[in-house]
């Protein structure tokens, strides 16, 4: 669960830096006139990248003058989207899927790692490398638990090979995102258990040569035509 709200302490101003604001211009125009608000959730987000991961007060209502939005629109966006932060982040920003399936298969213990090596939830280190984040599913739960660090996604996660994530990226090393146990993607852990036969794969272009020792051509005999039955006739 994620509280909401604005930090306490707020810049004076926002405004886009020319190169940004030439790109809000181009995205708004990609819509009918008086549709202009469909631009919102680009122009937050890139407003959110320009300022270190967070989004301050002004910038909310910079965006909502840009869009001619209600200041109360943006914010129920802003309120509403986990993907935006309202306080300040660290560099490396770790947001912890805690939903049922990461839950059952050990986000506490991933949540445990993070308050002891960065310390409470929300709270930025303070040499500004980390902070962390409860959020709801990241839509990885084949690969569960997970989080997701800046852009990218870690799966498959124990405290041991979290600990080590962490501790990688304080030392300013590239950690390879991905599942985090060596299996590819989201192919069964430990290898397949099912459907192993190579006789199975015998068509398969892919597969053994035709014929070859080991395999078996498998070969659908095609099923008779069905043939109308004879109507009766009546008597006349
Ligand atoms: S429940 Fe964690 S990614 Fe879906």
């Amino acid at each position: 669960m994620s509280v909401r709200r604005l930090a306490a302490e707020q810049p004076e101003g926002f405004a886009f830096t020319p190169a940004n604001l030439e790109w809000a211009k181009a995205q708004i125009k990609h819509y009918p006139e008086g549709r202009q608000a469909s631009a919102v959730l680009s122009l937050l987000w890139r407003a959110q990248a320009q300022n270190d991961g967070w989004l301050p007060e002004p910038a909310l209502r910079y965006v909502a003058d840009m869009l001619d939005m209600a200041y109360i629109r943006i914010y129920e966006i802003v309120t509403f989207y986990t993907m935006f932060n309202l306080a300040p982040v660290g560099r490396y920003y770790v947001q912890v899927c805690g939903t049922t399936p990461c839950m059952l298969r050990g986000a506490e213990d991933i949540k445990d790692a993070c308050r002891k090596h960065i310390g409470e939830k929300d709270q930025v280190t303070d040499d500004g490398l980390f902070s962390w984040t409860e959020v709801e599913c990241l839509g990885a739960c084949v690969n569960a638990p997970m989080t997701q660090i800046n852009k990218y996604y870690y799966e498959d996660l124990t405290p041991k090979n979290f600990e080590s994530i962490l501790k990688r990226l304080r030392a300013g090393e590239d950690v390879e995102p991905g599942p985090q146990d060596g299996r590819q993607t989201s192919a069964p852990a430990g290898g397949a258990i099912t459907l192993t036969d190579p006789a199975l794969y015998a068509n398969d272009p892919s597969g053994p040569e035709p014929g070859s020792a080991g395999t078996t051509v498998m070969v659908a005999k095609a099923k008779p035509k069905a043939t109308a039955p004879k109507r009766e006739k009546r008597p006349g």
